[in-house]
């Protein structure tokens, strides 16, 4: 998966959140589930299919894992940190169930895809074990293994996207939602494990996601971030009508489907590759205001031979000219990458090759990883994984000093500028204040001002006053 970003934080792998209920579900649950999830944004968005599935079965969500009668965690393998955390998580949750002798620990996700009953067996840290498309599956599972059997599915689908599941919407700001689009990845690039977690690609029907996005927007959602692990590939077939040819709709098409919602909906989207990524998209943005000027890139090396190893199928020149169509079609456009370093058999010259790329690009940010080996991937069978530890953090670390620079001077080529800014609510640490991101996916923080028409969900105008690399604040203007 290319890291399907866009939180807050700007945080890849956000780390073990744990959802609350939706503010708007009013009903009265006799039951309640905990669930932390880990990891890219479409596990997040797992989790609300989760939530919806289990709300059914009449499992409210809770943010207090004392009072839960089950708890899930959703987890993520994309790098060994990432599993050795969740780890210790269902660890520590053990313990719960000497107080609680019936309560049911549940592993989902990529993690339980990867090591299927692995956590039941050797470990006995779990009672259940679901992968990602076997979420419907979970109140069967949950009776089985209240009932003291083992619940184990983890069987991968070649269909399965979710289409018909509203999700239900957690720990949301009322403003901005995930809508995954499409599921699994074909890309097999080497060092991931994402094709065997999560299966074949699939895309969702197309109604559907409209649908989702309509009712998102009529409850006051104001940002929609379409989601797939590959979303210039998302190519739905509908059925046939009236015996005519299906008109198969094509990422660009979807794009441009959801921006004609309303022009007060803003629509994100995540991930594209730089293989993938189309002209045609680049045009659908450009006509649309409502679509955000920002594409996040992964870009993983700057080396052409370690992007063949990779598996990614360009080059570094094929790379740099796709970044040169974005700001010929798209001035100003937010660009972000993901960057890998110490890659196997990555050299000194490399890695100098990634730093210049960077330079060139001139990302706004970037996701920065050094390479972990995943068992079962290509690259774990392949290649050796021999550029020593110490050499991958130097690496790393050079890798995030040039990024440091490079969104130091992309935030100053923002100062003085004034910004279309959708406000998301209070800023973190002054209510006085408001956070909001421009198109360009920066977070500004500015003054509220007394007019009453300025409320979440409603778009400013920001003059950026003040930066550093990190922040930005500003001031509405008229
Ligand atoms: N080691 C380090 N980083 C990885 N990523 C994916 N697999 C690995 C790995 N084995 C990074 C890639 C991807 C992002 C989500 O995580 O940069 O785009
Ligand atoms: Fe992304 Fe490549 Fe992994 Fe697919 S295989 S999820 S494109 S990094």
């Amino acid at each position: 998966m290319e890291s399907l970003l866009i939180d807050k934080t700007h945080d890849e792998t956000r780390q073990g959140e744990a959802f609350g209920p939706s503010l708007t579900d009013a009903r009265t649950y006799t039951k309640s589930f905990y669930i932390e999830s880990y990891g890219c944004q479409m596990n997040f968005a797992d989790s609300e299919v989760v939530a919806s599935i289990l709300n059914k079965e009449g499992f409210g969500a809770t943010r207090n894992i004392e009072e839960a009668d089950l708890i899930f965690v959703n987890t993520c393998s994309i790098r060994e940190k990432a599993e050795q955390t969740v780890r210790k998580r269902l660890t520590e949750f053990k313990k719960l169930k000497k107080r609680n002798r019936k309560l049911l620990i549940g592993v989902l996700g990529c993690m339980a895809e990867r090591l299927k009953s692995k956590f039941l067996e050797e470990e006995k840290l779990v009672d259940i074990v679901v992968g990602p498309d076997a979420y419907r599956s979970l109140p069967a599972l949950v009776n089985e293994a209240a009932g003291g059997q083992k619940a184990v599915n983890v069987l991968l689908s070649r269909e399965e996207t979710y289409a018909d599941i509203a999700p239900v919407r957690l720990d949301s700001n009322g403003i901005s939602a995930y809508v995954s689009i499409m599921r699994g990845c074909n890309n097999m690039c080497s060092f991931c494990v994402v094709p065997f977690t999560r299966g074949r690609e699939r895309s969702r029907d197309d109604q559907s996601i409209l649908d989702e996005c309509i009712s998102l927007f009529e409850e006051g959602y104001r940002e929609v971030t379409l989601l797939g692990q590959n979303v210039d590939s998302y190519y739905f077939v509908p059925n046939s009508t009236n015996g005519q040819e299906p008109k198969p709709v094509t990422f660009a098409m979807l794009l441009e489907k959801v921006a004609q919602i309303s022009p007060l909906l803003r629509i994100r989207f995540s991930t594209s590759h730089p293989k993938d990524i189309t002209d045609e998209v680049l045009y659908t943005m450009q006509r649309y205001e409502n679509i955000c000027k920002y594409i996040h890139l992964p870009l993983q090396s700057g080396s052409t031979r370690i992007l063949q190893l990779m598996n990614r199928t360009y080059t570094k020149e094929w790379y740099m000219a796709k970044v040169d169509r974005i700001k010929t079609l798209l001035p100003g456009c937010g660009l972000s990458a993901d960057i890998i370093a110490g890659f196997c058999t990555e050299t000194e010259e490399d890695h100098q090759d990634t730093l210049k790329v960077m330079d060139y690009s001139g990302f706004d940010y970037s996701y920065m990883f050094f390479y972990s080996e995943r068992p079962g991937t290509l690259a774990a069978r392949r290649y050796q994984d021999d550029v020593p530890d110490a050499i991958k953090r130097r690496r790393l670390q050079e890798i995030v000093e040039k990024q440091n620079q490079l969104s130091l001077a992309s935030n100053q080529r923002d100062l003085g500028k004034t910004f279309t800014v959708l406000i998301e609510g209070d800023s973190k640490k002054n209510e006085r204040e408001w956070k909001g991101r421009n198109s360009e996916n920066k977070m500004i923080v500015f003054p509220k001002s007394n007019d009453p028409q300025q409320k979440k969900g409603t778009y400013v105008q920001v003059k950026v006053i003040e930066c550093s690399q990190a922040t930005f604040r500003g001031e509405i203007v008229h």
